[in-house]
Parts: C-alpha cells; structure tokens; sequence
C-alpha cells in the first residue's frame, strides 16, 4: 500500500546492518551533525595537526592522524601505545568535545553496547591512495567496551575480517555519515581500509575524516 512507502520515507531513525556477532553497521546515523563534527576536527588540528606517523617496522603511514581525549594513540619506531601528550607539540592532546562523546554513546547504545565512555577518539585523514592495512585495535587495556568509528567525506571501503589475520575478509562501503560499532564477540576482529579511491565530496573535497572512540583505560 503507498501508506507504507511513505511512512518508510517519513521513518527518522537511519538504517542499522548487523554484519557480525557485536558488529553493527548504522548508515547515517550522523545525520545533521556532519557539519559541526567537521568544525569540531578543524579546531582539533589547529592544536594538534594531522601527521604522518611511522610503523615500529619504519614505514610512513598513508593515513595522517591527530587524536583529542585524555590520551592519544600513537606509533614511532619505539611501537604503538596510547599517551597523553601529542609528542609533536608536547602539549596534552586536545579535549574531546561534549557532542563527539555524546554521538559515540548514542552510537554505541543503538548497537547494543550500553554506558560507553570514550576516553580517547583517534581522527584519520585519507586522500585518495592512502590505506590502512589489516590491523586489531589491541592497544586498549579494556576490551569491554566496543570500538566505534564515524566516517565522513569521501567513500571506503572498509575490510572485515576474522579472528585471525588470515580469515577471509568481507567488504562493506563506508559513506559520510555512517558508524560501524563492533565489540563483544567482535572486538578483536581484524579490519582495515582498502586505498581510497579518487574523488570530491561536497564538504570535505579530496577527503576522508574517520574518528574512532575507544576506552583506553
Ligand atoms: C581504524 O581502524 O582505526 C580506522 C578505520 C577507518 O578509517 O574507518
Ligand atoms: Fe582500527
């Protein structure tokens, strides 16, 4: 019946995709906010610029990256680890705003995680060609809480392994505007973004911003 079509259009909340055990997909689900998120990481690397880090192995990663929270992830040759001050500035990383805090527990919630409480959001800047290699997020010293990762600009995307680095990885497309939630049984799945491909968001030009929350502690 068109009654239907229509009540399916007029429906507020955004589309949720359970693609694991604990691992959620909910499209759009950053909805109007996408502008003030993006002026919220503009003032964050007028403090902490966006940079290129390197692998414990001596690689330059194609991602740059800045954090805000009470720690910030890092790597250089020494390895990775979470610290609580940027290193090139020496400063304590930028606080993380009340509204990304908040949009973090809102996504968390939905997917099934309730009482998230991030303490550190790593922000990623793509152009097109960068990548992120297959990695576990594992620096954390709470696997209770699950990960949370919010996408704007420009199209990935994203690679969803197993347990295992070796497990056969699924491709799901990540568009402005969506978070993944994966946690629980998945917490610890591997995953990755293939290389950007080229293009031109309306907002953001020749970029991709990805904020993911954790709870380091
Ligand atoms: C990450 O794995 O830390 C970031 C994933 C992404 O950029 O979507
Ligand atoms: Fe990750």
């Amino acid at each position: 019946m068109t009654m239907d079509l229509f009540e399916s259009v007029a429906d507020p909340q955004p589309s949720q995709e359970k693609i694991a055990e604990g691992a959620m997909l909910s499209r759009g689900f950053v909805g109007s906010l996408d502008a003030e998120l993006i002026g919220i990481v503009r003032d964050i690397e007028a403090k902490a610029p966006f940079r290129h880090m390197v692998t414990p192995g001596g690689f330059r990663m194609s991602v740059a990256m800045t954090n805000c929270g009470s720690a910030g992830w890092i790597t250089d040759l020494a390895g990775y680890r979470y610290g609580p001050n940027d290193p090139e500035t020496g400063k304590p990383w930028p606080v993380m705003p009340p509204l990304l805090r908040d949009l973090a527990h809102r996504a968390a919630d939905r997917a099934g995680f309730a009482d998230f409480a991030p303490d550190v959001c790593l922000i990623n800047c793509y152009v097109p060609g960068a990548r992120l290699s297959l990695h576990q997020d594992k620096d954390e010293l709470d696997f209770g809480a699950p990960i949370v990762s919010v996408s704007l600009g420009l199209p990935a995307i994203f690679l969803f392994g197993g347990l295992k680095r070796s497990d056969r990885t699924r491709r799901f497309r990540l568009e402005h505007g969506d978070v993944a939630v994966w946690g629980g049984p998945s917490r610890l799945i591997f995953h990755g973004i293939a290389p950007l491909a080229e293009g031109e968001h309306l907002l953001l030009g020749r970029q991709r911003i990805n904020l993911t929350f954790r709870k380091v502690r």
